[in-house]
């Protein structure tokens, strides 16, 4: 009997997208990745209403696509002749702040310190906000007893628990270095629950630092307070901020270079347009003078089980080095900033330093500028904040509303809060005495990936921008009903404001 546990392991994947015909044997399948191989498959089904039957001469036929579309490629750009973008007629304006954590001795100490430090910055930005609704607002959860039941009061602290009661109200307490508080977000009744403040209430994050105005109930040691008013640190509105100069951005994010699932072709016409060889919106590619790279410059070694199935490139110094040679070939008056996410070859926990000469070599590339993650960049006067955004998918799944389809969703609730990880422990920080994801500066474009989902909003006068990604959709997202959008540029124009998004799939070259 031939061996047939990879087949079956294969079948169970794909769950009845297609059945795996008899004649498939393990030997067929021995050395290939089945995570992007289950991808492609139900890519090659996915546009039939009933399950295929996949058979030996199928399955031959999808790896060799799968294989053909993952081999590391050369690029070979040649500049257009008389391309002569207006970007590369004067200076480049820009400014980067990298974020570097101080080194702590004792984590238990840096532990106390971090969230101290968190209240302490984010309640001075509520009281800072000048909110007619926090006037008034009182220094701290002990001095509550001071008043008497039924007065109204404000308050701030750090959420530390979050329920909804059976009589579908929602209660949270709060703290600060002085106590304890307990808020009640009145439901009323089931029809009044869609009211605003309780709808508000539901999206409140455990961690975070929140405002409550409302009326002090009862006399008991934990002061209880029933919420008329709930208020977050927030950005200030503003008018879009515009720039003199007549130049544009790209944003990209999430490559994956090294993975078997990378868009080598995609990118490949990218890199031509970007030399002026593709006859499409020359108009926009000769604007472009930044470009921002928001983490998972490379596939990584190491980053979930298995994943040396899923590489084309199994060494990280190599994958490092065919990102570098991508990266050459975009013209030198361009400046590029590039900053590590959850896959790069770094420490994990954030925020993440930029990517250290040890990966990238003695290699120089003048108009490569690393960043931490995260990290700001002032381009043309507008303040960049980019992030990779791993901390989106705890916030997409603690606030109704928020959704993979939609990135800007839960990147406009991190703007909210002033912070770009508000739940602790979900994705790893640098156990530091600061914490150091604040958003201490309100950022002009805040640019995000790791969703792999364009995502695009103004929020309070703030561009935001997820990037998407430039690999293909994995046998993780297939799973989980993620769908990205590969290999679509959002590109923003700092004069006009205006945003175009560039779709390399359908582009020929
Ligand atoms: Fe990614």
């Amino acid at each position: 009997m031939p061996d047939k546990t990879i087949a079956t392991d294969l079948a169970k994947r794909l769950n009845g997208i297609a059945l795996v015909s008899s004649d498939i044997t393990d030997e067929d399948l021995r050395g290939i990745g089945l995570e992007p191989l289950t991808a492609y498959i139900v890519d090659f089904y996915g546009k039939e209403k009933r399950p295929g039957i996949l058979d030996r001469t199928t399955l031959a036929k999808i790896i060799d696509d799968m294989r053909n579309e993952s081999l590391p490629f050369q690029p070979e750009a040649v500049r257009a002749s008389g391309f002569s973008p207006t970007a590369k007629h004067f200076d480049a304006d820009y400014r980067i702040r990298s974020i570097v954590p101080e080194k702590t001795t004792s984590a238990v100490d840096s532990f106390a310190a971090y969230f101290r430090n968190r209240l302490d910055r984010l309640r001075a930005m509520i009281q800072d906000g000048r909110n007619s609704r926090t006037f008034g607002m009182i220094n701290n959860i002990a001095s509550v007893e001071r008043y008497v039941e039924g007065r109204e009061i404000c308050i701030a602290g750090i959420v530390n628990e979050k329920s909804a009661t059976k009589n579908g109200h929602i209660l949270a307490t709060i703290e600060d270095e002085t106590g304890l508080a307990k808020i009640l977000f009145v439901g009323k009744s089931q029809k009044d629950n869609e009211s605003a403040l309780f709808t508000e209430a539901s999206k409140i994050m455990t961690d975070e630092v929140i405002a409550v105005r409302g009326k002090i109930s009862g006399s008991g040691k934990v002061p209880f307070i029933i919420a008329n008013s709930l208020i977050y640190p927030d950005i200030p509105i503003r008018n879009r901020k515009q720039t003199d100069k007549d130049v544009a951005i790209a944003f990209l994010s999430d490559i994956h270079v090294g993975s078997k699932l990378f868009l080598d072709k995609q990118f490949n016409r990218f890199v031509e347009w970007m030399n002026g060889n593709v006859d499409y919106r020359k108009d926009l590619v000769e604007k472009i003078k930044y470009i921002t790279i928001a983490g998972d410059l490379v596939d990584g070694i190491g980053v979930y089980p298995n994943q040396d199935r899923e590489l084309s490139i199994d060494d990280i110094y190599k994958q490092y080095t065919v990102l570098l040679d991508l990266l050459s070939e975009i013209p030198e008056y361009v400046h590029i900033f590039v900053m590590p996410g959850n896959h790069d070859g770094v420490q994990r926990a954030e925020p993440q330093p930029s990517l250290p000469a040890s990966l990238i070599g003695e290699r120089e590339l003048r108009n490569v500028h690393l960043l931490s993650n995260p990290g700001y960049v002032t381009i043309e006067g507008l303040k960049v904040l980019a992030y990779h955004g791993t901390s989106l998918d705890s916030v997409i799944q603690a606030v109704p509303g928020c959704s993979y389809s939609k990135p800007e969703t839960a990147m406009i609730e991190v703007l909210r809060r002033r912070h770009l990880s508000p739940i602790y422990g979900d994705n790893p920080i640098v156990p530091s005495r600061k914490d150091n994801m604040v958003i201490d500066d309100v950022p002009d474009i805040l640019h995000m990936g790791h969703l792999h989902k364009n995502g695009i909003a103004d929020y309070h006068g703030t561009l935001i921008v997820n990037s998407g990604t430039w690999q293909a959709r994995t046998a993780y997202q297939v799973k989980n009903g993620h769908i990205p959008t590969p290999a679509i540029l959002p590109v923003y124009e700092t004069k006009t404001m205006g945003i175009s998004h560039i779709d390399f799939n359908s582009m020929m070259v």
